[in-house]
Parts: structure tokens; sequence; C-alpha cells
């Protein structure tokens, strides 16, 4: 199979990791004959300091052209003074935005072996390990409503609007529900209706939805008792369906949840089998270019990107198994070190991984 990949390694330890992620994608077009043909293109700080804006339409034109994007992170303290729409993030929800990624499915595993690194007691956490799916709007809310600064007698003012259509809420809703049917079918739909219309619209919307699908089991929660659940009772989840900014707060803490965020991979799909794989963290300013950074999140992000725009299933899991091995075999980058585990660097994490492929 030949496939194009638009590359976007960004800032921090985007490139640490993306590097890992594109060998392991190597090593699999090595194992079965795959070509994969990639394109680099700049957007965020590294666009920035070219070309002077977080994302041009060329780096767009190519991802467009493209059948997947892979994705470092964005950002760092260097572009944390520019006006928001200047900064590397404003790159990073254009790009979401231009390509049309409402959805993105984050899965939050925790591996039986990773139960140490895990913050909560293994009473909470069961020992069989956590298994659940935040499914995050990616387009809308308040990352995309209207906004404004500005400065009268009480100093300065600024607002956000989180704004969505029935037909934003429905799209993502179904994502959640179709999920939810593939897995164990109980679906949470995320959302604060008891002080906000936006969730109110979004609670009506998902009961309309609910219809098409009986055999699901919905339940509601505030995102307040929610982000409270997930550290009491985590193994109360299946799916979770929730708006842009809940989702982004609520998947940081399932990544923590499941050992670290270092974990975490993500897929951002508009309802084509074209799509953008990223890790769920950022560009760890603090550990950049250092070899310390987990390439795990980033190399399952291109295992989704195998399954979920390939259709590559059983490449897919073959790195899912190389990665499970070698976390057996007792291997661990600094966030998800314990007691008695071998310490490694970014790049030999990639390839302990590879080697195993
Ligand atoms: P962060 O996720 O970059 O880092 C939070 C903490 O987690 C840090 O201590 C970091 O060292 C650690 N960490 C993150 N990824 C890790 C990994 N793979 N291995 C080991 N440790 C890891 O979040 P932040 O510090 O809030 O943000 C830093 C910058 O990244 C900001 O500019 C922010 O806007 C940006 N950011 C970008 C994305 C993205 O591009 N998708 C996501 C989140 C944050
Ligand atoms: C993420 C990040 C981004 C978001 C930022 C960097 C714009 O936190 O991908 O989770 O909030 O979506
Ligand atoms: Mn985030």
């Amino acid at each position: 199979m030949e496939k194009k990949i638009a590359v976007i390694k960004g800032d921090g330890i985007g490139p640490d990791v993306v590097e890992q992620a594109m060998a392991v994608l190597d090593k699999v077009c090595e194992k079965h004959g795959h070509k994969f043909v990639y394109t680099e293109v700049l957007a965020g700080g590294a666009s920035l300091d070219k070309f002077g804006v977080p994302l041009t339409d060329e780096t767009v034109k190519v991802c467009k052209a493209s059948d997947a994007v892979l994705l470092g992170a964005m950002g760092g303290p260097k572009w944390d003074t520019l006006p928001g729409n200047l900064r590397p993030e404003a790159g990073l929800l254009s790009i979401r935005n231009q390509l049309g990624l409402f959805a993105n499915l984050r899965p939050a595993v925790m591996y039986q072996e990773l139960s140490g690194a895990c913050p909560l007691k293994e009473s909470v956490t069961g020992t069989e390990g956590l298994d659940f799916v935040v499914v995050r709007e990616l387009t809308g809310g308040a990352y995309f409503g209207k906004r404004d600064t500005g400065s009268d007698e009480n100093g300065m003012w600024a607002y956000d609007t989180m704004f969505y259509t029935e037909n934003e809420i429905r799209r993502i809703v179904k994502v959640g529900f179709e999920l939810a049917m593939k897995r164990d079918k109980r679906l949470t739909s995320v959302d604060k209706a008891n002080v906000l219309d936006s969730s109110r619209l979004w609670r009506k919307v998902t009961l309309e939805v609910a219809k098409d699908y009986p055999e699901v089991k919905l339940n509601h929660l505030y995102v307040d008792n929610c982000a409270m659940q997930l550290v009491i009772n985590p193994r109360q989840f299946d799916v979770i369906v929730t708006e842009n900014l809940f989702g982004d707060i609520i998947s940081d803490e399932s990544s923590m949840i499941t050992g670290s965020i270092g974990m975490l991979p993500s897929a951002s799909m508009g309802g084509t089998s074209f799509g953008m794989y990223e890790p769920i963290h950022g560009s760890a300013p603090d550990i950049a270019g250092q070899d310390k950074a987990n390439p795990i999140a980033t190399i399952l992000s291109v295992a989704m990107m195998l399954r979920l725009s390939f259709g590559l299933d059983a490449e897919a899991a073959e790195i899912e198994a190389a990665v499970k091995k070698v976390l057996e075999e007792g291997y661990r980058t600094g966030d998800i070190m314990s007691e008695g585990k071998t310490q490694v660097g970014t790049k030999e994490m990639g390839s302990l991984i590879r080697d195993r492929i």
C-alpha cells in the first residue's frame, strides 16, 4: 500500500517524539512492503520563526493533498507573549478547523504494567487496567466562538463565547454513539446543563440522537462531577462524549489516571478516512531536546493512523503489541519510571519498540 503522510514535527519535544513514530512507521513498511511518502511541513512556532505566521496556506494545502497528517506538538515560552491570533496554538486550532476535523478521539488505556505509574490506589483502578475513550468535539465551543478584548472604566475586558449549533452537536454525539456500539455500549455525555445554554442544547440533541441507538446505555454527567468520578471510579466509563474545552481538560485528567500524559494518543477525524494524528500532550519545553520525552503517545497515534485512515488493522495491532511488550519487559521513560524498572531515553524507547515489530 502507498500512502502520503504530511508531517508536522512542531515545537519542543514534537521533533523528538515524531522522529521515533516515523521510524516505527518505516519498520512497518519494511516488514509489510508498504510505502509511506512523507512531506514535512511547518506549523506553530517553527512556522512563526520562518514565515511570521503560525500556519501557512502551503502547509494546509500539503495536508489536504495527503492521506493523513502526523503532528507533534505546538507552542513554547518563546512565543507566549505574542497576541492570541499569532501564537503557535492558533496555528493548531486553524489547521484542525481548515481540515474539518471535528471529532477528536482520545483513548485512555492503562496498561496493567503501568498501574504503578497511576497516582490512584489499585482498589480504585482495579488490576486489569483501564480502557475508556474521550470523544472531544474539536472545532466548536469557546475555542472558535466570538471573542474580543477591550477596555473601559473597569479596566480591560475580554470574553470568549461558547457557541454550538445543533448540527455540530449531532455529528459529534453520533461519533460517540457509534463508538459505544463497537465497544461496551455505554456512553457518558458530559456537559454543564445546569448552567450553560449551550450545554442544555447539547443534552437535548444527545437525547434525540439516543433514540437511534436504543442498545447504548446513555447517562449524563455535569463536567465537575465527571472530573470527580474519574478519580473515584474511572472504571465506570466506556465512551465519554463532550464539548471542546471540557474534553481538553477531561482528557489530560484521563491521561494521568492511566499513568502519564506521555502515553495518550489521539486521532482527529472529519467523517472520512482522512485524519490528523497527534499525542494529547504539549511541547513540554522543560524536557525538549533532552532525549527524555516519552514517545509512546505518538507511536500509538501512528497505530491509530494505520487503523483509522489506512485500514491496516493488523499492522496497528503489531505496534500496540510491541509497546505492551516493551512495558512488560520493564523499560520506562522518566515519566512512567518506577522502582526496579529500567529507565531509557526517547530514542532507546523508540528503538526497543521497533525491534519488537
Ligand atoms: P505539556 O503537555 O507540554 O507538559 C505538561 C507536563 O507533562 C510537563 O511537565 C511535561 O514535561 C510533561 N510531558 C508532556 N509530554 C510528555 C512526554 N511525552 N513525556 C514525558 N513528559 C511529558 O503541557 P504544558 O506545559 O501545559 O504546555 C507546554 C506548551 O505546549 C504550551 O505552549 C502549550 O500551549 C502547548 N501544548 C500544545 C499541545 C499540542 O500541540 N497539541 C497540547 C498541549 C499543550
Ligand atoms: C490539546 C492542546 C490544545 C487544545 C492547545 C495547545 C490549543 O491542549 O491538543 O489538547 O487545547 O486543544
Ligand atoms: Mn490539551
